[in-house]
């Protein structure tokens, strides 16, 4: 049996297009692995632990082969939960709209918390940076209000999905599938509802054989 994690990244819930789209997708996975438990993990509704000051001096701790100090070791046990469910599994699922270009800022958080040395890549002089979350696929759903792809005039402007490939890849992820709809808002009902209709599509397909 495996495990899927489902991390999603808009605040919208039923009303979300990237949420919609991984529904379709899960429904298919699971029609095709009707035994994997698929466990959500929703960023706006998680209390997710604050990477602030003491969170820092904790890792630099661990950095520096130093001892925490009572309040670090809290801290650290809070960042530690949440990167031993992420670790946990054995496939992900993120859906994720594009805020201001990039992704929402939860998202950013939970990454700066997953993202340590030690847990979820290592780097020595000698071999430099190497992912340690290796062997396992992710599939990424992405939202978008306006639409970057290849004629758009924008794609320079999409710092979601690149960021992504690019942070997923230093994790050490090597097969990411991506799942676009755009444009959500800019182009009315019409082209939404038709970009709506493909995703899902895509997402069927690719959920049914993850
Ligand atoms: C705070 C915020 C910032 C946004 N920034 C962008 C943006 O930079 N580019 C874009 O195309 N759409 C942008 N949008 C629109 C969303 O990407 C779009 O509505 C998307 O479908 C939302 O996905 P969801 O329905 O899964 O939440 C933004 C929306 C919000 C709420």
């Amino acid at each position: 049996m495996s495990k899927l994690l489902h991390i999603q990244a808009s605040p919208r819930k039923d009303r979300s297009h990237s949420r919609a789209i991984a529904a379709a997708f899960i429904e298919a996975y699971k029609k095709a692995n009707p035994s994997d438990e698929i466990v959500p993990v929703n960023l706006f509704d998680m209390d997710l632990p604050a990477f602030d000051g003491l969170a820092v001096q904790a890792k630099y701790a661990i950095l520096h082969g130093k001892d925490h100090s009572g309040e670090e070791q809290l801290a650290w046990q809070a960042i530690e939960a949440i990167i031993e469910q992420f670790r946990s599994a054995d496939k992900y699922l993120f859906s994720i709209p594009m805020w201001n270009f990039s992704i929402p800022y939860r998202l950013k958080q939970y990454l700066d918390v997953i993202i340590q040395p030690g847990y979820t890549f290592s780097f020595s002089p000698e071999e430099g940076y190497k992912g340690l979350v290796l062997n396992r696929p992710a599939a990424v759903v992405y939202s978008r209000g306006g639409a970057y792809g290849k004629g758009t005039g924008a794609p320079g402007f999409d710092k979601q999905e690149p960021y992504m490939a690019q942070i997923l890849g230093f994790m050490g992820f090597t097969s990411i599938s991506s799942i676009v709809i755009e444009p959500t808002l800019a182009a009315g009902p019409d082209a939404a509802a038709a970009c709506r209709e493909a995703a899902i599509a895509e997402a069927t397909e690719i959920g049914s054989g993850f």
